[in-house]
């Protein structure tokens, strides 16, 4: 083979290849081209550089050269091409790779409140609205708090060793002033109506108090489907004059209503309009307060207690330093467990602590 005819044929390689490239006006019919001209299987230079075997001996340096420039020409071109098709793909916004809007796009995994946290926060979202103010205490209290003030006197069961996380070991340190994990919210009234009265102008009005409190409370309890040595409560107190233990059962009807029905937002829990949600009080007893009741819900046909409730006990206004002959008021508690594991029939509370992801993530 003449090296003339060989050169002719880079040439005439070259001049198509450019202007292959200089056509393509979507990336994928560069690409074609790239494979049409440049493929090392099968590629039109490829097939060229085969003939090189049949070019004079003294010609091989010569075409050799030739082959390399044109090549690099070539490449050239392919790059030049691909660089213009992506600026103008910039340019219109995008890649111009085919989209499709309708394809599901990338799961995105978003991390949620855990379901106990939901069911205070909608917890104190309903009080609020009911004109009670959330407010915390510590989970650390002393014997004053924890039971004292509440009128729980020094013999009575609950404050049994067994019963309580006490946080020292010594006995005169505890016979002098305990300290303990709390085992129940109620501490937060002894605590708010301190303050408020702390608080208060001499010789006014004594000062009303309309709070709820939210938190975690302790009992030395071995862990079960029902029971866990730590748990969450919420706990309402209400002090003004005149109240009666009619303004209690309303705000718990209506804190009950407000929790249970769906509302707009689809956030309620039971396919169930307001009007149906009712309660309904038994006789009970706490220290804290006079006359107890323990409060049901009616719940898928039957009734579900959900807590207990009363009138202050004018001794516990008396150890804050309230006249209860000035003012009265209502409490009550309930467990936040117990509430959020109804309605999502969640049976096993240790499942709420154990952190699984998967378990949590249903909510
Ligand atoms: N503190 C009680 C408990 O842990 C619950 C309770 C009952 C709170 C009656 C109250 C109440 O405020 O009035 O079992």
């Amino acid at each position: 083979m003449a090296l003339s005819d060989f050169i002719a044929d880079l040439d005439s390689l070259a001049t198509d290849a450019e202007s292959a490239f200089a056509k393509a006006t979507a990336s994928d019919a560069l690409e074609a081209a790239r494979v049409e001209f440049l493929g090392a299987k099968g590629g039109r230079l490829k097939a060229i550089q085969k003939g090189m075997g049949q070019v004079e001996k003294g010609d091989k340096p010569a075409a050799g050269q030739k082959l390399n420039a044109v090549k690099k020409a070539i490449e050239e071109a392919f790059e030049l091409a691909k660089s213009r098709l992506a600026e103008t793909a910039s340019a219109a916004g995008g890649t111009d790779d085919p989209f499709d809007p309708t394809l599901p796009g990338h799961p995105l995994r978003l991390g949620r409140l855990h379901p106990i946290t939901q069911t205070i926060e909608r917890m104190k979202e309903i009080m609020g609205r009911l004109g009670f103010t959330a407010v915390e205490g510590p989970e650390i209290e002393d014997d004053w708090h924890n039971f004292e003030a509440l009128n729980i006197p020094l013999s009575h069961p609950a404050r049994d060793p067994l019963d309580n996380f006490y946080l020292t070991s010594s006995p005169a340190a505890e016979a002098a002033s305990p300290l303990l994990l709390r085992s129940q919210t109620s501490t937060v009234q002894i605590r708010v109506m301190e303050q408020v009265l702390a608080n208060a102008v001499a010789g006014e009005a004594a000062p009303s108090v309309r709070i709820v409190s939210l938190g975690r409370v302790y009992r030395p309890d071995t862990a079960d489907a029902t029971h866990y040595p730590m748990f969450h409560q919420i706990e309402g107190l209400l002090i003004d004059r005149g109240v009666t233990m009619a303004d209690l059962k309303s705000v718990l009807r209506m804190f009950c209503q407000s929790y249970y029905h769906t509302d707009d937002r689809g956030a309620g829990v039971a396919e169930v309009p307001a009007d149906d949600v009712q309660i309904r009080f038994r006789p009970s007893f706490f220290p804290f307060t006079e006359p107890s009741v323990e409060v049901d819900i009616n719940w898928q046909g039957g009734w579900m207690e959900i807590g207990g409730a009363g009138m202050v006990d004018p001794n516990v206004l008396r150890a804050v330093g309230y006249d209860p002959e000035e003012v009265t008021g209502f409490a009550f508690g309930m467990g936040v467990e117990r509430i959020a594991m109804r309605q999502h029939n969640i049976t096993d509370i240790r499942d709420l602590y154990t952190n699984d992801a998967r378990f949590l993530a249903q909510f």
